[in-house]
């Protein structure tokens, strides 16, 4: 029965030693441990021998069998080793590799160009105010002085909603309803979406505006000067001339528009500036008394001035981009620029 016992420990390690898999590892487990295993038959026998030989039979066979079920566990454990390092070396996973970046967004040119502005603004105390893209008539013509039938309508081609309601022409709307429900001193700045239908290189039926208004005592075409020359040197640097040109607008009087020196050809005359060495940049003026009238402000206690300019015209110069419709292409690569 000893020898027996020694026989089967003996073939059961070899049997380990030389098995390569853990399918192979399972199976001498059962083949040699299970309920009806090997080793377990040879337990049984010893109800046969000699009493006084059993606790030593006993004792080597619980020996045989736990050597076994450790080296079985020993070779378990060195088979996944392997197998982890295998898998490491056929690259399956590198955990060595950097990650992937995450690509980040980046803001639109037009909205950099206005929180510029904006910006330039804010330094001169000026605050935001917003209005409604679809707008009265009411709004956006009647009370800037430019009554239905007015020969000034056609300087705006406007998308009507219904005959009471436009999509906005302009920012200047936004004038109106601030001083209605706000008496002076007004200071104050209106960025924006404005439309109309007109498509070609420097035109799309959606742009953006900024429109400016100032009330208080005493204010004058000097102070109007003196803010838009601070904006301007600021937004294109201060060696840059600007001059003012009289002009008409129905709700400012007098009224004026503002060129800069071209900012392609200096002066010279170009293909941009249409030889002239000009551009014009934005218009300008006095507030009309009769817009004072229509909000309710005393034209003989207050005076103001009012602006408004085109933020895609700026970003263009600024950027010297030829075609507006590049910036609502939305390609990347023409976005990812700036
Ligand atoms: N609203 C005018 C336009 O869209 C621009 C403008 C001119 C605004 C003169 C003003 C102004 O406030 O005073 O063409």
């Amino acid at each position: 029965m000893k020898d027996a016992l020694e026989n089967l420990e003996r073939e059961a390690l070899s049997e380990i030693e030389a098995a390569t898999s853990k399918e192979e590892l399972f199976d001498i487990r059962t083949r040699y441990l299970g309920r009806k295993g090997l080793l377990t038959g040879v337990l049984r026998k010893l109800k046969e021998v000699p009493p006084d030989e059993r606790p030593i039979l006993g004792e080597r066979s619980n020996r045989a069998k736990e050597l076994i079920a450790r080296k079985i566990d020993e070779a378990l454990e060195l088979c996944e080793a392997q197998s982890r390092s295998e898998r490491l070396k056929s690259g399956a996973l590198d955990v060595t590799l950097p990650g992937r970046s995450i690509r980040r967004g980046s803001l639109h040119p037009i909205t950099q160009t206005m929180m510029e502005i904006c910006s330039i603004f804010f330094d001169l105390g000026f605050s935001i105010e917003e209005g409604p893209e679809v707008e009265l008539d009411y709004y956006n013509f009647e009370a800037l002085n430019i009554p239905k039938d007015h020969p000034a309508r056609d300087m705006q081609d406007t998308f009507y909603i219904d005959d009471e309601k436009v999509l906005r022409t302009h920012t200047s709307p936004v004038q109106v309803r601030t001083m209605e429900k706000q008496r002076p001193p007004v200071r104050i700045l209106s960025p924006g979406k404005v439309y109309r239908p007109d498509s070609d290189v420097s035109h799309t039926p959606m742009f953006h505006q900024v429109e400016g208004l100032l009330v208080d005592r005493s204010i004058t075409f000097a102070d109007l000067k003196g803010t838009l020359e601070y904006f301007l040197h600021n937004m294109f640097g201060s060696d840059r001339s600007i001059r003012f040109r009289p002009s008409f607008f129905p709700f400012t009087e007098p009224s004026a528009e503002v060129d800069i020196r071209c900012v392609i050809c200096g002066g010279e005359g170009c293909r941009v500036c249409g030889n002239g060495g000009w551009l014009e940049i934005l218009g300008c003026g006095m507030v009309d008394p009769a817009v004072f009238q229509n909000v309710g402000y005393d034209p003989e206690e207050f005076t103001g001035f009012a602006f408004g300019l085109g933020v895609e015209r700026i970003a263009m110069l600024k950027y010297g981009i030829s075609d507006i419709r590049l910036f609502f292409e939305n390609d990347r690569r023409f976005l990812s620029q700036f």
